[in-house]
């Protein structure tokens, strides 16, 4: 059983040739409101991704935003532990969407930020925590050093990018992260494979955009290729692949196994519009991998190894 404790929010998405410069208006297309944030995103994968029950810990305001966010997690079989706070909005999120699919998002947290160490439900039968860094970081440490000594797999997503301190890293078993959020942790300089050694949790995973990712899992080194896709809104892609990772570590699965159908998963998301909406089944995610080309996938890998450093 896996609890993702984290942010949830409203998107409110615009279309636009470009993403705004500052100081520039852009005129772009019809507004679209999708289920979104970082935490919500990853629990709603997870269960999308079958094989393992998915409880998520959230907050929400007491007001009409609350209801398009309980609705998607609930209708992917979610349990939901939810705390009102009172006169606190709904988290939203403000999301330009370029003609390429990239995104630049602005999150208001509301509710998001009232997260603190006593509403952690009873962590008895979890096996994982998933946590990302959009709830206040006391909370996050918190609930990390709780879980590990229940003996809870800790999976932290350092997504959005902040300083993390060296006593929450000692309780992080698992660490997900982008090429930015790795080099900010572990510095510039190297290569992607000295970055990965240098951190202290046991196992870590780098997500490479259109490259792929790597992954360190003691002193092991896995490598896992993107998939083509056409890209319309690469949002929630990050989040997809941490919710497919973890619901199949938490099945059993191996990390190469895990990180090639959270690769898959990724991929399928950015082919649609907005966060939750976009985030696919595990039967679609069977369907694409079986059809995925596997001459594609060695060449790319071959590109993959070569820029991360790995022999
Ligand atoms: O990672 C994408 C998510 O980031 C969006 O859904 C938005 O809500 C922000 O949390």
């Amino acid at each position: 059983m896996v609890l993702v404790a984290g942010s949830a929010n409203l998107d409110f998405v615009v279309r636009a040739p470009h993403i705004p410069a500052p100081g520039e208006t852009v005129l772009g297309g019809g507004l679209q409101t999708f289920a979104g944030g970082k935490g919500a995103n990853q629990a709603l994968a997870c269960a999308r991704a079958g094989g393992v029950a998915t409880h998520m810990l959230l907050a929400l305001g007491k007001d009409a935003f609350a209801a398009p966010i309980e609705a998607s997690l609930r209708g992917a079989g979610v349990t939901l532990h939810t705390l009102h706070p009172i006169g606190v909005p709904t988290g939203t999120a403000f999301i330009c969407v370029d003609e390429h699919g990239e995104n630049a998002i602005t999150v208001a947290p509301g509710a998001n930020a009232c997260l603190q160490a006593e509403h952690l439900p009873p962590l008895q039968g979890f096996s994982h925590l998933l946590m990302q860094l959009e709830i206040p970081l006391p909370t996050v440490a918190a609930y990390a050093h709780a879980a590990k000594a229940a003996d809870v797999r800790v999976v932290l997503n350092a997504a959005p990018a902040q300083t993390l301190g060296q006593e929450l890293l000692a309780a992080v078993d698992l660490l997900v992260l982008n090429e930015g959020e790795l080099r900010a942790l572990a510095g510039d300089g190297g290569s992607v494979l000295d970055c990965l050694a240098c951190l202290p949790c046991p196992a870590v995973v780098v997500t490479l955009g259109a490259r792929g990712c790597v992954a360190r899992e003691g002193n092991a080194f896995h490598a896992q290729a993107s998939f083509q896709v056409p890209v319309v809104d690469t949002t929630g892609a990050g989040d997809t692949f941490c919710g497919t990772l973890v619901a199949a570590l938490a099945g059993q699965h191996t990390m190469a196994h895990a990180l090639r159908q959270a690769s898959a998963a990724a991929a399928l998301t950015c082919t649609q519009m907005g966060a939750q909406s976009s985030v696919p089944y595990a039967a679609d995610v069977a369907a694409f991998l079986i059809q995925a080309s596997q001459a594609n996938e060695a060449q790319s890998l071959l590109a993959l190894r070569q820029f991360a450093g790995l022999p």
